[in-house]
């Protein structure tokens, strides 16, 4: 019988839930426990009791979680979570599974401290993007709702509205929004902002993304750029050089002083973010605008941003947040849950502490096995 424990997240301020009520029976069908820390939900809107009601035992505190847990599941684990989750590694024992967000790429050294606790960790970060694993794709859920979250930042703060408004009282044009980057994250910003009935517009260096563009009813921005090597197999952007953004950022520098509002989430996966809007560029947009930079965690798209910060610059609001998707702590933990319980399915799917390493999505996930680090590109990390 396995038991998967939910202990309460500790990063400052977080409020989801790795796993909300509405999924512990389908554990429970596969035979496994439930153990969630008094709590753990509380603040994502799932008391205590909805837990019960579904068949999960309530337990006092973090240390009986992990005592008596054999999984353990978090939203943000070590790694993912520098200033609190070292206070982790002495609940841990050998042969005990954790999985959860643990940053293995950006923060190798914690896997480091973390696989002498003899663990295994499974980084849902690192999720193959294949069909198969759609359903266990965490960063494509919290990229859902961070483009979302970004567009209604950018709202807040604009002096402007985003309709265009026909009154008695005058007619008001509608904000112009430029979506940097049209991802997950970014077509989600492009969706929320027409919607909010905003004239918007975006770019990506991955020629596919134009179409998708398109059909959420915005314009696509077309750049002279060579861009026909681009895109990995994977389908993700491949690092350029300098003379390259150079040329980008020369290139966006009119369409960015034209907006009220710029949202950027270009992101080249394992490096840092590329620095596509200067402090210039920033300049040369209207009092009053607003940049909301995603990208801000992995060093900014914008040469002004601070991460976790607002920046007032020559007039413009630049805003850096680092964990959008936490601020909607209910739906982020709904689809966090799906997600990691269809994960759990898959990688134990008898309800036994067993796995299959020779399938793709375990594989490429399991970071630590038993103690050793055994994930390639996070041995590279560390050996560099
Ligand atoms: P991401 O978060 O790594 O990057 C965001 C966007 O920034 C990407 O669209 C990228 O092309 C773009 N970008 C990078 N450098 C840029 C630059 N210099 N200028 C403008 N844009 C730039 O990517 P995300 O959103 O996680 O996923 C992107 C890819 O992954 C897409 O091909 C998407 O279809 C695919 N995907 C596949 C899934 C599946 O099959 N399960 C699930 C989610 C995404």
């Amino acid at each position: 019988m396995l038991v998967i424990g939910i202990p309460r997240e500790s990063f400052p301020g977080e409020r989801r839930v790795a796993l909300i009520p509405a999924s512990v029976p389908s554990l429970v069908k596969i035979g496994c426990v439930v153990v969630v820390e008094r709590g753990a939900g509380e603040q994502a809107g799932f008391p205590d009791a909805a837990y019960e009601e579904k068949g999960a035992q309530i337990v006092e505190d973090r240390a009986t979680v992990f005592a008596k847990a054999q999984v353990i599941v978090q939203v943000l684990g070590i790694g993912a979570n520098p200033p609190r989750g070292q206070e982790d590694l002495a609940l841990f024992r050998p042969g005990q599974v954790v999985v959860g967000f643990l940053r293995p790429l950006g923060n190798p050294e914690a896997m480091e401290q973390l696989s002498r606790t003899g663990v295994s960790a499974f980084a849902i970060e690192m999720m193959p993007r294949i069909t198969r694993a759609q359903s266990m794709d965490a960063l494509t859920s919290m990229a859902t709702i961070a483009g979302y979250k970004a567009v209604i930042v950018a709202a807040n703060a604009l002096p402007k509205l985003f309709p265009l408004m026909m009154t008695a009282a005058g007619t008001l044009r509608p904000a112009k929004v430029f979506v940097l980057g049209a991802g997950v994250a970014g077509l989600q910003a492009v969706a929320t902002a027409r919607k909010l009935g905003g004239v918007v517009s975006a770019y990506d260096i991955r020629p596919a993304a134009k179409e998708q563009v398109l059909s959420l009813g915005a314009r696509f921005v077309e750049l002279p750029l060579e861009t026909e090597d681009v895109e990995d197999k994977a389908g993700y952007a491949k690092p350029q050089d300098e003379r390259f953004y150079e040329r980008q950022r020369e290139l966006l520098s009119r369409v960015v002083g034209d907006s009220d509002v710029v949202i950027t989430t270009a992101n080249v996966p394992g490096r840092k973010a590329p620095v596509l809007l200067t402090a210039e560029m920033v300049a040369g947009m209207a009092p009053g605008s607003v940049v909301v930079d995603l990208a801000a965690e992995r060093g900014g798209n914008c040469a002004v941003t601070r991460a976790g910060e607002e920046v007032l610059f020559r007039g413009v609001r630049v805003f850096g947040p680092v964990n959008l998707a936490g601020t909607v702590p209910y739906h982020a933990s709904q689809m966090y849950s799906n997600n990691v319980v269809a994960f759990l399915l898959h990688v134990f799917p008898k309800g036994e502490l067993q796995f299959d390493r020779g399938d793709e999505i375990t594989a490429e996930t399991l970071v630590i096995h038993e103690g050793r680090i055994v994930h390639p590109a996070v041995k590279q990390a560390l050996s560099s």
